[in-house]
C-alpha cells in the first residue's frame, strides 16, 4: 500500500486504496507508536450520543498463537469429523498478520440511541482502522470469519455473549501485489429523487 504523504494526495489515496488478503500477509506491521496512532484514528468516527459503543482487543506476538490453540479446540468441537490440516489452520488464524485487532461492538439498549446506530458506529471504526493502517503504508483486511460468531471462540478472545465482533482487522504487509476487485457501478446504484 502506498503511504499517504504530501505527494500522494488524500483523494488519490481514497480512489485507489484496496484491501489485502490475510491469506497472504506477513511483517512488517506497525510498531507500538504506529499502532497507537492507528487505534486513535479508528476511534475518531461519528458516534451518535458519544457512547463509544465499541472497544479494541489487540493480538500480537505470542498471543496470536495462544488464542489460536483455543480456536482449534472450539473448531474441533464444532467439526469433530475434520482432520488435522483443518484443525491446524484454525490454530494459525491470527498468525497470518503481525497485528490483529478485534473491534468489539458493545452496543446496548439505550433510551435514545438505537442499537443499530451504535452498531453502525462500530462499522465506521473498522473501516477507519483499515484506512489508518493503509495510510501508514501497511496492508489491512477487515474480516469476520467463524470466530466472530462462535461463542467459545468469542470467549477465547475476551468477547462476552452480549457483545458482537464488528470486525477482525489484520494489519501487516502483503506478500503479493494487490489486485483490485471489480468496483460497483455507482451510477446504477444512485437515483436522484425527482429527476
Ligand atoms: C463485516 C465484514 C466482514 C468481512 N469478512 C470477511 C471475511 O471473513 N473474509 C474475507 O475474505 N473477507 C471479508 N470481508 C471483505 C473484506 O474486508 C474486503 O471487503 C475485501 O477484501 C475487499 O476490500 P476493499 O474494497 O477494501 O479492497 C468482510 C467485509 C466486511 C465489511
Amino acid at each position: 500500500m502506498t503511504k499517504l504523504n504530501d505527494t500522494h494526495s488524500l483523494l488519490t489515496f481514497l480512489k485507489t486504496r484496496k484491501s489485502a488478503s490475510a491469506k497472504a500477509m506477513a511483517g512488517p506491521g506497525p510498531d507500538a507508536t504506529q499502532l497507537q496512532d492507528i487505534l486513535e484514528i479508528a476511534a475518531r468516527v461519528p458516534d451518535h450520543g458519544k457512547l463509544n459503543p465499541w472497544r479494541f482487543i489487540v493480538f500480537q506476538d505470542a498471543g496470536r498463537a495462544a488464542v489460536g490453540e483455543k480456536f482449534k479446540a472450539a473448531w474441533a468441537k464444532l467439526h469433530p469429523d475434520h482432520g488435522a490440516e483443518s484443525l491446524d489452520f484454525q490454530a494459525t488464524l491470527f498468525m497470518r498478520a503481525p497485528i490483529v485487532v478485534v473491534v468489539v461492538s458493545t452496543a446496548a439498549l439505550h433510551f435514545k440511541i438505537p442499537v443499530w446506530e451504535q452498531q453502525l458506529s462500530s462499522a465506521a471504526v473498522c473501516f477507519n482502522m483499515v484506512l489508518a493502517a493503509q495510510a501508514h503504508g501497511f496492508d489491512a483486511q477487515w474480516q469476520s470469519d467463524w470466530v466472530a460468531y462462535d461463542e467459545a471462540a468469542k470467549a477465547a478472545m475476551g468477547v462476552s455473549e452480549a457483545e458482537n465482533v464488528a470486525g477482525i482487522i489484520y494489519i501487516g504487509t502483503s506478500t503479493v501485489a494487490l489486485e483490485d476487485r471489480p468496483r460497483p457501478d455507482v451510477a446504477g446504484l444512485t437515483t436522484y429523487w425527482g429527476v
